[in-house]
């Protein structure tokens, strides 16, 4: 389905959030506290619009997805993003590898999300952040009244007009309404076993932005075991690296 809507993608987004995802996007950089030095994991990325503020800014950033499609269009677009074929549920990278991790509008989209959260452990650094942005529950009733009549009668009527795959728009708003609210995907955040776990919601809900800690007295680097097992998980990172 992301290879089909690759190519329109972010034309359509601006045009489905009303210009909110701009706001959104700065939000969640300005959690992950990162800066020249740091590694950054931006999983589910896509065509990289996630990634790019990162990259802009001098950052270390993997931009890593399963759909060839928008990786490819993320590639073209900006040559200098490192951009990673790979499954969310099965990281292609060592444990503790990164800094910060980073989701953006993908951890839904993710057939098991719950093993994503664990993988985003397992690669991010001991200390390291994770900040994940989704859409989730309007908090004041009359809000995700509205919300709602324009998930289910309006985008998807709007879609019809702008997006090439409109049945994906379909599948969109149905994701959103069945995905879990803020309060649930922070109990899954701390059953996965990350901790200091906290939320923002944005657009009154419309949006949340997870934020959370790894503990830093987990398990020693486990880095060299990984590779003795994998026969070296940077290999099969050259594998995947999109050019
Ligand atoms: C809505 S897009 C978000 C792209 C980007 N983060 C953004 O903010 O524009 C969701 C992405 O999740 C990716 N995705 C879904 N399941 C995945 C998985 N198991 N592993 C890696 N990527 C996945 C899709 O391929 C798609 O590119």
């Amino acid at each position: 389905m992301f290879d089909d809507v690759a190519p329109k993608y972010d034309v359509v987004n601006d045009v489905l959030s009303m210009g909110q995802t701009r706001r959104w996007r700065k939000i969640v950089v300005d959690a992950m506290e990162v800066s020249k030095g740091h590694r950054v994991l931006d999983l589910a990325a896509g065509t990289g619009t996630s990634s790019e503020p990162y990259a802009d800014a001098g950052i270390d950033v993997i931009a890593c997805d399963f759909s060839l499609g928008m990786l490819k269009v993320g590639k073209r677009r900006r040559p200098d993003i490192n951009f990673v074929a790979g499954d969310a549920t099965n990281l292609p990278f060592a444990d503790n590898t990164f800094d910060a991790s980073t989701i953006s509008f993908g951890l839904r989209n993710v057939n098991e999300p719950r093993k994503a959260l664990a993988e985003m452990l397992r690669v991010t650094k001991p200390g390291g952040r994770l900040v994940i942005a989704e859409f989730s529950q309007p908090v004041v009733p009359l809000w995700r009244t509205m919300y709602t009549e324009y998930l289910m009668r309006a985008l998807p009527a709007i879609a019809v007009k702008v997006a090439s795959n409109p049945d994906a728009y379909v599948y969109l708003a149905e994701s959103i309404r069945a995905w879990p609210d803020q309060d649930h995907l922070a109990a899954w955040l701390q059953e996965s076993g990350w901790e200091s776990v906290t939320y923002r919601n944005l657009t009154g809900g419309i949006v949340a932005v997870h934020r959370a800690s790894k503990p830093v007295d987990t398990a020693p680097d486990s880095a060299a075991a990984a590779i003795a097992a994998h026969k070296g998980p940077v290999a099969k990172l050259r594998r995947n690296i999109v050019r």
